[in-house]
């Protein structure tokens, strides 16, 4: 089987009803993603951050995972397939994929605010202040925050390093270090972009396939790509 790796961002559960930031003039949600997503934030106004992510979780418990998601998962059936997503939301774990590595945490997770342990699945519940974590500290989202490390970055760096065919969608690939993985693939390795606008080009290689569609109608594309090829 061939081993396909996938590098998803915000745009593929735009469809789902998720908005991504980068398509609302650099704000998540009518935030300045440095009011909620930062250690400073946390540290200034914890209680916004908190409502921030509540909110979020509430929201995504709304939504369902688009037929992006649902392809990725039933591709699994003819390839090796990882996905390593930049996205906080569970929406590829409830389309059916069983391999994923969550470069900046998971919004359905606590964790404690002292180190990086002790998490605690929060399904879609509230976090509240004085909701402590094993070591007595106050829970937090666990969400890598801009100016936080990516300790599941080595992991994928492993698995671009396995990949028969690289699939990019709904990533600007602005986010560092994220928008490195790329250059651990192999230099042929078969790249296909799945994004309505032009992303972050210096990060991807020449011979990148531009599928330049939102993710419901460019996977359909992709898939009759995969399948042309890989037979
Ligand atoms: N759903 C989520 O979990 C979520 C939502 C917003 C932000 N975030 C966080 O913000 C950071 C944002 O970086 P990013 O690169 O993932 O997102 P980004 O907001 O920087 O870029 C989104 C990309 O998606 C594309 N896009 C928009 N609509 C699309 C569609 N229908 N189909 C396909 N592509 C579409 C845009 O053109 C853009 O290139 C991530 O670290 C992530 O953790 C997560």
């Amino acid at each position: 089987m061939k081993t396909l790796v996938v590098l998803s961002g915000a745009g593929i559960s735009a469809e789902s009803g998720l908005k991504t930031f980068r398509d609302s003039d650099g704000l998540w949600e009518n935030h300045n993603i440095y009011e909620v997503a930062t250690p400073e934030a946390w540290n200034k106004n914890p209680v916004l951050v908190q409502k921030f992510y509540n909110a979020r979780r509430q929201q995504l418990a709304s939504v369902l995972p688009n037929n992006a998601h649902l392809t990725l998962a039933k591709l699994e059936k003819d390839f090796q397939l990882c996905v390593i997503t930049q996205n906080i939301d569970d929406l590829h774990e409830r389309a059916g994929s069983s391999n994923i590595l969550h470069l900046h945490g998971e919004l359905c997770v606590g964790k404690s605010s002292k180190v990086d342990a002790h998490y605690k699945n929060l399904g879609y519940a509230d976090i509240n202040m004085g909701d402590k974590a094993a070591d007595g500290s106050q829970l937090r989202p666990h969400v890598v925050w801009f100016g936080e490390p990516v300790p599941a970055l080595e992991d994928a760096a492993r698995l671009m390093l396995k990949a028969d065919v690289v699939l990019i969608i709904g990533t600007s690939l602005q986010v560092y270090p994220a928008n490195t993985l790329l250059m651990y693939a192999n230099t042929n390795t078969l790249t296909y972009v799945i994004d309505p606008q032009d992303v972050g080009l210096e990060n991807i290689p020449l011979n990148a396939t531009h599928i330049k569609e939102t993710a419901v109608a460019g996977i359909k594309i992709f898939e009759k790509h995969l399948y042309e090829k890989f037979k």
